[in-house]
């Protein structure tokens, strides 16, 4: 690593949603434990960089910390900057981090941008949304020796982790029939994602159907041979249209299958602030196995005496496994969870990749690079696209699929994986 403090400067691409409610407070809280340096972050104009910048719950938890806009947040609020994350990342010295937080069909660009600069790249899933762009993302990301993580931060829950490895142990049998759930509160429909979440660009399994069929690969490293899914669509209130409601059925390597629905529209006025869950079914001898997951109501409930809870709603499943701020040993309060550990895991793995190799000669940090990389390849904890493309391949096949009205779309292995 070349910053003279021996941490990483991070310049985020994408000022939205998941930054304001995940990757800003985790980096923040990554710089005042030591790991980050400077935090630069560009959106497409100054609108959500001003609301990032002048946000009270970050200057309550982070006092004294800030990042840099681009562009400034003086700029008039209707002038885009779609080029200007380039400029930035071009100014970044070699071997630290870039963060891909940009609509989901922008992220190609922006990720290959970042590694022809040299750059380690934290990515929201998913990374790509072709086959063919995740290889060409892993071949770059091989010869740079920078690692490409994928931020699939269900990975991190810690029901995942002891699942997976029960899964190994073989204590549950062969997965056979499971049904994973996720929908996304109804009030997401007036944000932003009326503006890109259309028919011709994604879906709801596309967008968040893949976390739990990343999930199931997770934790039974099993293969999806064959996707289909059926979209239900309706209009934003600007009147775009969009699939707003999907099935997906998904057929693995051991001819099990999972049903995935997803949705925008889990009401406001109900407990949230979402509804999720997986349960899996699993052939053992003799007897069957079980996984079952409620990812909604995790056992904490408030009743608010003000509507403060998500889509603005009194009683509320409040979950503390994936994100909350809370208080700790330091200044302000820390983030706590799942979706903070998931964070934290790539970029420590960053940092400590960049910090073992930083004393060495060009060719030989380029070697233990890619040695370093390759483990963390065949770990398989983090996910990288040398070991989760099968989710490029399955929201090809899901593209495929939903626009042929549920057509059962196969992905065949072997040299060139492909959807057919
Ligand atoms: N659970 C999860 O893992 C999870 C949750 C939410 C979102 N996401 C992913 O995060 C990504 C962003 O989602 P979001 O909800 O934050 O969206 P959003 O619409 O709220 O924000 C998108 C941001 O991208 C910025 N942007 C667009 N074009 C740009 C450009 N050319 N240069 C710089 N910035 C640009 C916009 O200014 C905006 O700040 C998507 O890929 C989504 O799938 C993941």
């Amino acid at each position: 690593m070349t910053t003279q403090s021996g941490r990483l400067d991070v310049t985020m691409v994408g000022g939205g949603m998941i930054t304001n409610d995940l990757l800003l407070p985790s980096f923040y809280h990554l710089q005042r434990i030591g790991v980050i340096h400077k935090i630069d972050i560009c959106a497409l104009d100054s609108s959500p960089l001003k609301a990032l910048a002048e946000s009270e719950e970050y200057r309550e938890a982070f006092p004294g910390q800030f990042f840099t806009p681009h562009p400034s947040v003086a700029e008039a609020a209707d002038k885009e900057f779609p080029e200007l994350y380039k400029e930035v990342i071009a100014a970044m010295t070699a071997g630290n981090m870039v963060v891909v937080a940009v609509p989901d069909h922008l992220h190609y660009e922006a990720v290959k941008y970042a590694l022809q600069h040299d750059q380690n790249v934290l990515c929201v899933k998913p990374l790509v949304l072709k086959y063919d762009e995740a290889v060409e993302i892993e071949k770059l990301a091989a010869e740079k020796g920078r690692l490409v993580g994928i931020e699939y931060h269900k990975r991190f829950d810690r029901r995942s982790l002891v699942a997976k490895r029960s899964y190994a142990r073989g204590d549950f049998g062969a997965f056979v029939l499971g049904e994973a759930k996720l929908i996304e509160p109804y009030y997401y429909r007036s944000s932003n994602f009326q503006n890109w979440f259309t028919c011709d660009h994604t879906d709801p399994f596309t967008y968040i159907g893949c976390h739990y069929v990343d999930l199931v690969h997770f934790i039974t490293g099993l293969k999806p041979v064959e996707v289909s899914v059926y979209g239900v669509k309706g209009r934003f209130p600007n009147g775009n249209e969009a699939y707003l409601w999907s099935q997906g059925r998904v057929i693995w390597e051991n001819g099990a299958l999972l049903s995935v629905l997803n949705g925008l529209g889990y009401p406001d006025a109900a407990a949230g602030s979402n509804d999720q869950g997986l349960i899996m079914y699993c052939e053992g001898e003799g007897q069957t196995g079980l996984i079952f997951h409620d990812d909604h109501q995790r056992g904490v409930a408030y009743s608010y005496l003000e509507g403060i809870g998500p889509g603005g709603s009194q009683y509320n499943y409040v979950s503390p496994d994936f994100y909350r701020l809370v208080p700790w040993e330091g200044p302000g309060y820390k983030p706590i969870g799942y979706g903070y550990e998931s964070v934290a895991g790539i970029t420590q793995t960053v940092h400590r990749i960049e910090s073992e190799t930083a004393g060495l000669a060009a060719d030989d940090a380029l070697a233990r690079r890619r040695q370093l990389l390759h483990e963390v390849d065949a770990q398989g904890l983090l996910a990288t696209p040398a070991n989760s493309s099968i989710n490029e391949l399955v929201v090809e096949a899901a593209r495929t699929s939903i626009l042929r009205g549920a057509a059962a779309v196969r992905i065949v292995y072997g040299d060139h994986p492909h959807v057919e």
